[in-house]
């Protein structure tokens, strides 16, 4: 079992393409739609009804999701700019329909992406960091604000049902969905996961399955995006298998109760604390690592 980061298209995609590539030749067909890679087994919501909802874009391309915390704030996951350049970056709010013109988005440079301190690639704990955009959004109905969790919340139990929405790609040749899509979903005893995952998992992580036959979860670019869960944020899209929406590799998230704490940190660094010193180029500063960007 792979972890294929729901990333939207970029260079580690190539991993995952090849490897898709290797399966169409290597493994019997699949019944279409295990191949979809937007939100599967979703449907499109209601235009603006989840306003806390961000893409995030490279090169004017929809990448990953996140959600806003603040007017100023985003929360996404850290994978996403790993490799990266923070400064081609761009969050666009109040979309539904990425790929038009919509009066109600607003686009912002992002300004410092503040990844999680012992976030880990290859193992993927702590995929969360947080972005500070150049100005602050202006806050009205096609964009507001998704909370998180009470500070010492425990995450939800298994069972509980939650929905996880993004703009992933409709097809693994980068096509966008119609406009925002959403799925409900269920969460996975952490210990099952574990073991269908063979083990790889951290305590920081949750993870959803589509509770019956049906194949519904996250899939491409939909990374960053929120789990909402009782109308907060309690896990960010990080992971999945190899075939969206497959049971044998559960959707894992981080969990975000285990990150409020360090969230509000950051955010009251940035708002109160000395600002980091703005030096030529991007640098990765520890104690938080950040990636200022060149202005
Ligand atoms: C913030 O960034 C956006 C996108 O690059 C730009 O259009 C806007 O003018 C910037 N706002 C400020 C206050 O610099
Ligand atoms: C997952 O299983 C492995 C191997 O048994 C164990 O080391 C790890 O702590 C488990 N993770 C969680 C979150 O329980």
């Amino acid at each position: 079992h792979l972890p294929v980061t729901a990333m939207g298209p970029g260079v580690r995609d190539w991993g995952r393409l090849l490897l898709t590539v290797t399966a169409v030749l290597t493994l019997p067909m699949r019944p279409p739609g295990s191949w979809g890679a937007q939100i599967i087994g979703g449907h499109e919501v209601t235009p603006h009804s989840r306003p806390y909802m961000a893409s995030v874009k490279f090169q004017g391309q929809h990448n990953c999701g996140g959600f806003l915390l603040r007017a100023r704030w985003v929360v996404s996951a850290a994978h996403c700019f790993s490799g990266r350049d923070p400064g081609t970056g761009l969050v666009v709010l109040g979309a539904h329909a990425l790929h038009t013109v919509e009066a109600t988005q607003q686009v912002f440079s992002i300004s410092a992406v503040i990844t999680h301190p012992d976030y880990q690639p290859t193992t993927h704990t702590s995929d969360i960091c947080l972005l500070q955009l150049n100005s602050s959004a202006t806050l009205g109905p096609a964009v507001g604000l998704l909370g998180l969790p009470r500070r010492g919340a425990r995450p939800p139990r298994a069972g509980t049902r939650c929905k996880v929405a993004g703009w992933g790609s409709v097809s693994d040749f980068e096509e966008l969905p119609p406009g925002l899509m959403e799925a409900e979903v269920r969460v996975l005893e952490l210990d099952a996961c574990n073991s269908s995952w063979k083990g790889q998992l951290s305590p920081a992580m949750l993870c959803t399955h589509s509770g019956d036959r049906r194949r519904r979860g996250f899939c491409s670019a939909d990374s960053g995006g929120p789990l909402v869960c009782r109308n907060r944020a309690y896990g960010l899209v990080s992971f999945s298998g190899l075939w969206c929406g497959d049971p044998k590799t559960p959707d894992v998230y981080t969990q975000v109760s285990a990150f409020v704490t360090w969230i509000w940190d950051v955010i009251w660094r940035g708002q109160h604390g000395p600002q980091p010193r703005t030096t030529g180029g991007r640098q990765a500063l520890s104690e938080p690592q950040q990636h200022r960007v060149h202005h």
